[in-house]
């Protein structure tokens, strides 16, 4: 995780194999791109400077550019050459009293109480193309009550179905008096997050119309989840894919003093955290006083998730695995992604995602859901990022399109590519290389024409 430098002019890729005709579009991605400023690093992967890239795909031919975000954290460090805006796991000494949180709370009305805290899910309405303001008319949907209000948890993402939104309470908790006086203490906020499996993953799900939290209790064995693969409604129920682990440390692992160790250190950081794999719950929606304690409450035949009311009401959820016997060999699976313009919120099939056998992604793997099976695409020294599906201009079936990746290869020439693979048999269509030296980043979108 190194700091490169911008390509703000596009500049022309070399295609090899052929990139089809009828992607028109942007595939555009971020990921942290500088380190440091001045003498001054960071020290968590989370906190780099964001890099905006983006591949324009136009009849064949690729183009790619990219910039800094021109964000306050990137504009006032700059300025200052040192970093003077504290990040997730860099103290800023002294902190010119702007945070990431100040700035994001501030914008809204909390529902304040006191010495507590709550989970409050923003709605925020398509924006009109001439505002500046990218948060106009935003509003707080609902605020959900934490298990302790003092200890809320860390969560990078949540799941919606067609009519909820289901949010998962996991046990990587923020001790907010430790976050508080971290400044006092000269500590980073992420040295106020801990794993305490101790506690047990909590489902809360809301109503995504009314806002309405509803009264059930779901729960599972401690898990931590940082991207839903995808959620949808059948027969009274949601179904609720997420890549999980079993162990919460890994956020603490991400550190770049951690990243930037070469061979066995490397690898010995990679064995300590434990691997994402791809799981499905089910959660019951119907349940009440009259609900029978002690039997599987999943009506549905396709999975073997189950969900099975205690005596005190709370539903306990166990999940179905969506990886076949043996998947372990490529690793974990992150970076999960669907064809998600007709398949959002709705049952399917087919997720691609990221096969980890390192601390970055070497491998894109596609599941097959119904059947357990999986296709692989990998390259020796080669790490691609989270694969984009784009699908085929009046496809029927849900795999009829391409999978967009960016693989960068450190060891080799500094370059990168652009990697399009047909999306049903995996295999590759062609690349478009680029002699630019790019960081492992994390999300991507595309954007046609
Ligand atoms: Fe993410």
């Amino acid at each position: 995780m190194q700091t490169v430098e911008e390509t703000p002019q596009p500049i022309p890729a070399k295609i090899k194999g052929h990139i089809p005709k009828w992607i028109n579009g942007n595939l555009l991605r971020n990921g942290p791109g500088k380190f440091e400023f001045g003498e001054e690093k960071f020290n968590h992967w989370f906190d780099g400077m964001a890099l905006l890239h983006q591949f324009q795909l136009e009849n064949g031919t690729v183009t790619y550019r990219s910039k800094f975000l021109q964000s306050s954290s990137y504009l006032t460090n700059s300025q200052h050459n040192r970093i003077v805006v504290s990040e997730f796991g860099t103290l800023a000494m002294p902190d010119p009293c702007k945070s990431v949180f100040g700035r994001f709370m501030s914008r809204f009305e909390m529902p304040r109480k006191k010495a507590g805290s709550t989970y409050n899910i923003i709605q925020v309405p398509p924006q009109k193309s001439n505002c500046s303001d990218t948060l106009e008319g935003a509003k707080v949907l609902c605020s959900i009550t934490p298990m302790d209000k003092l200890k809320p948890s860390y969560y990078h993402s949540f799941g919606m179905s067609e009519n909820y939104i289901i949010f998962i309470e996991q046990p990587i908790k923020l001790n907010l008096l430790q976050i508080i006086t971290s400044k006092l203490r000269g500590k980073a906020i992420s040295e106020g997050i801990s794993w305490e499996p101790q506690y047990n993953t909590c489902f809360h799900v809301v109503n995504k119309h009314t806002g309405e939290v509803l009264p059930g209790q779901w729960y599972s064995k401690p898990f931590v989840t940082f991207h839903q693969i995808n959620a949808f409604e059948d027969n009274g129920c949601v179904v609720l894919d997420l890549c999980c682990q079993d162990d919460g440390t890994t956020l603490a692992t991400y550190k770049l003093q951690n990243l930037r160790r070469s061979g066995e250190g490397l690898d010995q950081v990679y064995d300590s955290i434990s691997r994402a794999f791809p799981r499905r719950f089910v959660l019951p929606l119907n349940v009440n006083s009259d609900t029978p304690v002690g039997k599987n409450l999943n009506p549905l035949s396709y999975t073997l998730a189950r969900a099975v009311k205690d005596a005190d009401g709370k539903v306990w959820c166990t999940h179905e695995n969506l990886h076949p016997e043996g998947f372990d060999k490529v690793g974990g699976l992150e970076f999960p992604q669907i064809n998600y313009s007709r398949y959002n919120g709705r049952r399917y099939r087919y997720f691609y995602g990221c096969g980890f056998r390192h601390l970055v992604g070497d491998s894109l793997i596609k599941v097959d859901v119904e059947t357990k099976s999986f296709k692989i695409w990998q390259e020796d020294g080669s790490y691609p990022s989270e694969p984009v599906f784009v699908p085929v201009p009046n496809a029927t079936a849900e795999d009829s399109g391409v999978i967009l990746s960016v693989v960068v290869s450190p060891t080799e020439n500094q370059s990168a590519f652009l990697l399009v693979l047909d999306a049903e048999t995996f295999r590759e269509l062609g690349r478009a290389e680029v002699a630019v030296q790019m960081p492992y980043g994390f999300h991507g979108i595309f954007t046609s024409h």
